[in-house]
């Protein structure tokens, strides 16, 4: 008696005993599952190897190709606006969120930053200014007796390349979003980056690069808006140089119910509105704020990014934790 697997047609498959009796094969049908146990949806599905499996869109239940998706048409349908609409809803906070993330991560000149969910540019700006105003505060301190340069020195050193180059520092801006991207390199242009960036386009779940490769890995406000969290801190860890360091801004607890109470109310109902008026899109900035609740509180992110192997993880609260940094090293 043997026992035989056929796909006996493209949706399904059968499993049969075949044995012989009295000389004559006979096959009796052990599993049968085609069109009538299977769905031509549970088919494909088997056929891809992965069963489709449910995750969040804000406070929506949708399956995770869904997700993906829906949160590249949200970036796609604000990425003109967006730089905007992060001053009128944070009041302009978030640059000094932003600029306390570049305070923690204090690059030196030479450092190579990866910027993921990078969007506009924001992080990879500041690096690069931050990294630049250190050289120079160094080149100072060298200067015979601090005296300010004379323009002949300044004209030779631009030359050289020595001065405002960030000495060899580099920012890779990477996001999955190609609208984001343009509208950041259009700022580059604006804002007179011209050396010491580059824009990738790329999943921070399965990123485009090669192991070992960078010193710092920021994610602001990217993380919770990924499919597979775990995943795309694997994938920092592993492009992460050992000793590399892992930083993450995003929004978080807050922990004061008073705080608490006035931060609901405002994120409710003042957010969505303010996307209506000005981008003319209320329903990305609800996912906004629905995704913001969803996503693990300070402690919960904190061990996923230990379970990612990091080390020495440990998180500031911003604002009372409507934002938080967290950081981690690779050893
Ligand atoms: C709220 S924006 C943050 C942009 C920028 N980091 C900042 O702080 O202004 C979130 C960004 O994450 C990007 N993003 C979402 N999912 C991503 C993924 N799986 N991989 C890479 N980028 C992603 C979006 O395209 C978007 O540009």
């Amino acid at each position: 008696m043997a026992a035989s697997i056929r796909s006996s047609c493209s949706r399904g498959f059968s499993v049969y005993w075949t044995f012989f009796f009295s000389g004559s094969k006979c096959r009796i049908p052990v599993v049968d599952v085609r069109e009538s146990a299977w769905s031509a949806v549970s088919w494909r599905r088997y056929k891809s190897g992965s069963e489709e499996r449910s995750t969040h869109f804000g406070f929506e239940t949708v399956s995770e190709e869904e997700k993906a998706e829906r949160v590249y048409q949200v970036f796609e349908s604000v990425a003109q606006k967006y730089d905007v609409m992060n001053d009128a809803m944070s009041l302009g906070v978030h640059r000094l969120w932003k600029d306390a993330l570049l305070h923690v991560m204090n690059p030196s000149p030479g450092t190579r930053l990866l910027d993921t969910a990078g969007g506009t540019g924001d992080i990879s700006f500041r690096f690069l200014e931050y990294v630049r105003s250190q050289e120079a505060r160094r080149a100072w301190r060298a200067a015979p007796s601090h005296q300010t340069p004379s323009w002949q020195q300044i004209s030779a050193s631009y030359q050289t390349g020595r001065l405002g180059t960030g000495d060899g520092a580099l920012a890779v801006v990477c996001d999955i979003n190609k609208q984001m991207l343009k509208v950041g390199r259009q700022r580059a242009v604006d804002l007179g980056f011209s050396t010491g960036l580059s824009w990738v386009v790329g999943n921070a779940e399965e990123l485009p690069f090669d192991d070992d490769s960078f010193d710092i890995y920021s994610i602001a406000f990217g993380i919770r808006n990924v499919t597979h969290i775990e995943q795309a801190l694997q994938e920092a860890h592993r492009v992460l140089k050992p000793g590399g360091r892992f930083l993450c801004l995003e929004f978080s607890r807050v922990s004061n119910p008073l705080l608490s109470r006035l931060y609901d109310t405002y994120s409710f109902q003042l957010i969505p509105v303010l996307g209506e008026v000005i981008a003319g899109d209320w329903k990305s900035y609800q996912y906004l704020v629905e995704s913001i609740r969803r996503f693990p509180d300070q402690e919960e992110f904190k061990a996923l990014i230990e379970d990612a192997g990091f080390y020495k993880v440990q998180f500031h609260n911003l604002t009372g934790g409507v934002v938080a940094i967290h950081s981690g090293f690779k050893l």
